[in-house]
């Protein structure tokens, strides 16, 4: 079943500078169960996308496009009907846990007040509840953590503790926000693993945002790989992560620590992303791509669909990449 369905998003800031266009035109769709990745280094729009569909841009945004949800358009609406869609069918896990953790009331209250707002429980049902969802997300011995305050957990609990308080509700959409980033390695593959059980137990899709391209291979269906606000490629997990055709995703593969190959550092792609209010003319990626050639500076290469059910927008030569990279 489609369950989110996004049409020409675009995100537009305005600045003292000018305008910046965060999100440029971006279309993806996500059944139900499924797991989006959405990759891209920092700045590239990840964020702003999402929060345009939740209604928390800041006041000098302005969205433009479509955004299915069950058929409903969630672009545009008022809090008061976002409040009733927010929660309870979309939660998010956002990028800071603490800007969503409330420090100065304990765990076992903050989880409790979702259910007793949201799904009108009684205080006492709401608490047990509360604990069963922090048993499901492994944190042990939940019900003598409900009266600890966020701080006394550590990062790696308090990332867990913000999953519970987004699945108290089992909404059908979870978006998280680099869910993993400030986790050690071994912290990172126990959530992405949990996140894999709570889609597999609740069939809630999830949208996945990360910078690490590791991070989306065994946790991802589809992958939206995303640079200066735009889409460079779409495609299922495993095109993308084993037969990329886009400059910059296999950019991204190259900068992914590997047991296989021997090596002291990494490659990483050289240079940084263009300012967004000084955009090159062409392709934005074309400063930092060993395929640049005299075309890319000059038109922005168009998203153009290759083999059947993938996107990719680049000048150069889908086969020529996938020759070179294989
Ligand atoms: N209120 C704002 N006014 C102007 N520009 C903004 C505003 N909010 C975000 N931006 C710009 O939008 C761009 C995209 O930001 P976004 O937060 O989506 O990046 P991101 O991909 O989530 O990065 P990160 O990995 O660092 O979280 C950035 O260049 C940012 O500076
Ligand atoms: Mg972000």
């Amino acid at each position: 079943m489609n369950l989110l369905n996004v049409k020409n998003l675009r995100v537009e800031f305005t600045t003292p500078e000018g305008a910046v266009t965060a999100v440029n035109n971006l279309n993806f769709s996500l059944n139900a169960g499924e797991t989006l990745g959405i990759v891209g280094e920092s700045g590239s729009g990840k964020t702003q996308t999402v929060f345009s569909m939740m209604g928390l841009l800041a006041k000098n945004g302005i969205v433009s496009g479509s955004a299915l949800f069950k058929g409903q358009e969630i672009l545009g609406l008022s809090d008061r009907e976002l409040n009733k869609i927010r929660a309870k069918q979309i939660a998010m896990i956002f990028q800071d846990p603490m800007t969503s953790l409330n420090p100065y009331m304990n765990v076992g209250n903050q989880l409790a007040e979702v259910l007793v707002k949201h799904k009108g429980l009684s205080k006492k049902a709401a608490l047990a509840e509360s604990v069963r969802m922090l048993d499901a997300v492994k944190i042990p011995e939940a019900h003598k953590r409900l009266k600890m305050y966020p701080h006394e957990f550590s990062g790696g609990m308090r990332q867990r503790v913000m999953i519970a308080m987004a699945l108290l509700c089992k909404p059908e959409l979870l978006i998280a926000d680099e869910p993993t980033t400030a986790l050690d390695v071994t912290v990172q593959a126990q959530i992405l693993t949990l996140l894999n059980e709570l889609k597999r137990d609740f069939n809630t899709a999830i949208i996945l945002i990360t910078h690490d391209l590791g991070v989306v291979a065994g946790a991802c269906d589809k992958v939206l790989v995303m640079y200066a606000g735009r889409t460079m490629e779409y495609g299922s997990a495993d095109d993308i992560f084993y037969r990329p055709t886009h400059p910059y995703s296999e950019g991204l593969l190259k900068a992914i620590p590997r047991l296989d190959i021997e090596g002291d550092t990494l490659p990483t792609i050289p240079g940084n992303p263009p300012n967004l209010l000084n955009l090159p003319t062409g392709c934005p990626f074309q400063e930092r791509c060993h395929w640049v050639h005299e075309r890319c500076r000059q038109d922005a290469p168009i998203l153009d669909t290759f083999d059947g059910a993938r996107m990719r927008a680049c000048h150069a030569e889908a086969k020529q990449i996938l020759e070179t990279s294989a």
